[in-house]
């Protein structure tokens, strides 16, 4: 079984499908979740499970489900994945190279016949990329998406109960959903690693330690928009200047004060956002994340403190409206292993590393035993259309995710 190698053809092959979905002539890809685009590379997963002869299975999160083997309930159930929605204008790798690693394994698995006495399935989780409410279909499948998480989704409510209407799931159904479906005892993702460590370093496989904890939070500035010509100065309550101030301060903070944390200010809408009209109203797109904790709750505490002071200092209004509220992890030592002595088994390099991007993997490591496995990512550019990692790579990653995923059948 150890000689079990993945079909690297067949997997280009799907990886060349897929790229065409969501491709934008200009270079990238856009396939917010449950835009036409998804739904197209939905059911271009759908044909490839039904036509591969596994199970297919769809829960009230739009998660899509494909198995093989034994299913009476009794462990281990080995659920591998990732998710197929891109951020807009991102790349082709993100996601989608985990779920088409996951779709091989079990064809692989299949085509050698071997007799598995456990569940093997893969999965490709709703939304993981937040257009909507970040790791949406992997925090419902764990349990852990409440109803207020729901109430203001980042792409505003109408645009989301389209979306989901789109695909026929609705709130009460996404809420409903559970594990039960599965019962994974194991959770194993394969990703591009989205940084520069692996290249920089010449290592082939990254073994995740640990994922990183995100907040999210949107800054209302309020002040009073006015005649950009004959109001002086000094008697401005300019919403422009206070978001900015506060970008430029916010990061400065954290270089400062959280040398090992990050945070972006990933948009500033300005209104009435003219030239003539000082704002009455500016809007921030904060992110923060953390590996601890206590260390988000301590930026938060002065990331907010920040806010509050320069809102004084202006004569603004402020509202800090949360959003994302995700938790740091530890990934199962378990399965660190298991992908470790895959890697090594196979003669590849590995390096025990964090990740600083989110994943369903930080879900599932709250219900099973959870891990991942990394890949370079050529420049560490990731989010973009120049995003890429090398085939040779692409391979080496799916083939650890296999011998991963049989090591962790055993006890
Ligand atoms: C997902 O890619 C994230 O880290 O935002
Ligand atoms: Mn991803
Ligand atoms: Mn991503």
């Amino acid at each position: 079984m150890n000689k079990l190698e993945i079909n690297d053809v067949r997997l280009k092959d799907h990886f060349t499908q897929l790229s065409s979905i969501g491709a934008l002539p200009s270079g990238g890809y856009h396939r917010p979740a449950f835009s036409e685009a998804d739904i197209q590379a939905r059911e271009w997963l759908e044909n490839k499970i039904v036509s591969a002869g596994l199970d297919y299975q769809m829960d009230g999160a739009g998660n899509q489900f494909g198995a093989l083997g034994r299913e009476d309930g009794l462990e281990p159930s080995i659920l591998l994945g990732s998710h197929l929605d891109t951020v807009t204008h991102g790349g082709s790798y993100d996601g989608a190279l985990g779920v088409l690693a996951a779709l091989e394994v079990l064809e692989t698995v299949r085509d050698a016949g071997v007799q598995l006495q456990y569940r093997l399935g893969l999965v490709n989780f709703s939304d993981e990329e937040g257009t909507h409410a970040g790791l949406l279909g992997s925090r419902a499948f764990c349990g852990l998406l409440n109803v207020e998480d729901l109430q203001q989704p980042n792409s505003g409510s109408e645009v989301f109960e389209k979306g989901i209407r789109r695909i026929g799931i609705t709130l009460n159904s996404i809420l409903a959903v559970s594990s039960k479906s599965f019962l994974p005892t194991v959770y194993l993702e394969l990703h591009i690693e989205q940084g520069p460590i692996l290249e920089k370093k010449s290592i082939r496989i990254g073994v995740v330690t640990s994922v990183v904890g995100i907040r999210t939070r949107k800054i209302l500035f309020k002040g009073t928009a006015a005649h950009s010509g004959t109001t002086p100065m000094n008697l401005r309550r300019d919403a422009g200047y206070g978001a900015c101030s506060f970008a430029k301060a916010a990061r400065e903070l954290v270089l400062a004060k959280f040398p090992k944390a990050v945070v972006n200010i990933g948009n500033l809408s300005i209104e009435p956002g003219s030239f003539n009209i000082v704002p009455g109203q500016a809007e921030v797109l904060l992110e923060f994340r953390s590996q601890s904790i206590r260390e988000a709750d301590e930026m938060e505490m002065m990331l907010r403190a920040l806010a509050e002071n320069i809102a004084a200092s202006e004569k603004l209004r402020l509202n800090i409206l949360e959003s994302a509220n995700i938790q740091p992890v530890g990934l199962s030592q378990k399965a660190q292993s298991a992908v470790a002595t895959a890697a090594d088994d196979l003669h590849l390099s590995s390096l025990m590393m964090l990740s600083g991007a989110g994943h369903d993997a930080q879900s599932m490591s709250r219900i099973c035993s959870s891990g991942m496995v990394f890949i370079p990512s050529v420049g560490g550019i990731s989010h973009s259309p120049k995003e890429f990692s090398k085939w040779e790579d692409c391979i080496n990653g799916a083939n650890v995710l296999l011998h991963s995923a049989m090591k962790s059948a055993s006890p």
